[in-house]
């Protein structure tokens, strides 16, 4: 589906995506209030929508993965507290430091494979300030992220996740998801979204990328945390008045646009697969799971990116040798196949 304003190829994010035209059409139908005076119908059906695909209780619509990310660890920490997590995850290296600014925690580290979380290493970073004299922080939040972004779009295995819930829980730690991309681990791994989140306590889950809606996040989670999350949401700027016009976007994209990221996934594997035969540039195969494509190029991040942008393909440089691709809606089999001839110009 190109339906996109350029020419160029984007592959830098699933955020490039734009409102199609059967989107617009559905925004234009929408019928909105006022979401701060909670009289928005359209928001109020997304978040009852989200709310039962999770089994959870209820949700909140907010701006962005970031903010809801944000807001979640404010609803379930007090300043002083540790929160658990991969080091290479959104909430650590992206979201601006957001943890220790808005919510006064310290954050447990942990080397994940793929940048993904095993019960063990989680039960070892968890630390108490009971028993310790008051030396240590409490930990008592740990985040998970599914798919992980910079473990290459990477899923876990269900035995994990709840094996991973189970020991936050034994360790009195809520259990929290950025489930920014989780539709696409879904889809990979054939698992119902309430099947994947059973047990958690909340989940962050985007429309804006590979969903391809313009603007906004869900956090889900109890009718307690969620009347908590609100206030949190107020206080930070991110309460929305007309906000059914971009509620409706995101209703079209949970009917319209979760089975077709399978598409995504056959084409990033397929770019993968060519380009790793290719002289010059090697990718870690097993990490591509879903949509994102990390590339290893002998002549650097940054010349790469220089080459392909004078053909009209974007990619981002995400090292000094790496670069990601993304492959999303507005991606087409065409596509993949210019991106693929323009790498083996570059291969040597
Ligand atoms: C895993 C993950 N979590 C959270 C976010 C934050 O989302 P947003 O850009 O809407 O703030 C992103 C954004 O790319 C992400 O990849």
């Amino acid at each position: 589906m190109r339906e996109y304003n350029l020419d160029r190829i984007d592959l830098r994010s699933d955020t490039v995506t734009q409102p199609t035209k059967a989107m617009k059409e559905a925004m234009m139908a929408s019928v909105v209030g006022d979401d701060v005076l909670q009289d928005d119908p359209t928001v109020r059906a997304l978040e009852e929508k989200i709310a039962k695909m999770c089994g959870m209780e209820a949700a909140l619509f907010v701006p962005s993965g970031t903010m809801s990310n944000a807001i979640a660890i404010r609803a379930h920490t007090s300043p002083g507290d540790e929160i658990i997590m991969e080091r290479t995850s959104h909430i650590y290296q992206y979201e601006g430091g957001g943890y220790a600014a808005l919510s006064g925690v310290s954050v447990a580290l942990i080397d994940g494979e793929k940048g993904q979380l095993t019960p063990q290493a989680v039960a070892k970073a968890i630390r108490k300030a009971e028993g310790s004299l008051g030396h240590y922080p409490d930990g008592t939040m740990v985040c998970v992220e599914n798919t992980a972004n910079r473990g290459g779009g990477t899923c876990y295995s269900q035995d994990n996740l709840d094996a991973i819930v189970a020991t936050a829980h034994e360790h009195n730690c809520v259990i929290h998801m950025d489930g920014a991309r989780i539709f696409n681990a879904a889809i990979k791994t054939e698992t119902p979204i309430d099947r994947m989140l059973r047990n958690f306590d909340s989940v962050s889950i985007c429309l804006s990328k590979g969903l391809g809606a313009p603007v906004g996040s869900l956090l889900v989670g109890s009718k307690e945390f969620i009347a908590k999350a609100s206030r949190w949401r107020k206080l930070f700027g991110g309460g929305m008045r007309q906000s059914g016009f971009l509620a409706a976007c995101g209703l079209f994209a949970l009917e319209h646009n979760v089975a077709r990221l399978a598409e995504d996934h056959d084409r990033a594997s397929y770019l993968a697969q060519s380009i790793n035969k290719m002289n010059g540039f090697t990718i870690d195969l097993d990490s591509v799971e879903t949509n994102m494509v990390y590339i290893d190029s002998e002549m650097g991040a940054k010349k790469l990116m220089h080459e392909l942008a004078n053909h009209g393909i974007d990619v981002l440089d995400v090292g000094p040798t790496a670069v990601r691709a993304v492959v999303h809606l507005h991606v087409t089999d065409e596509d993949i196949e210019k991106v693929i001839q323009v790498f083996s110009t570059l291969a040597n």
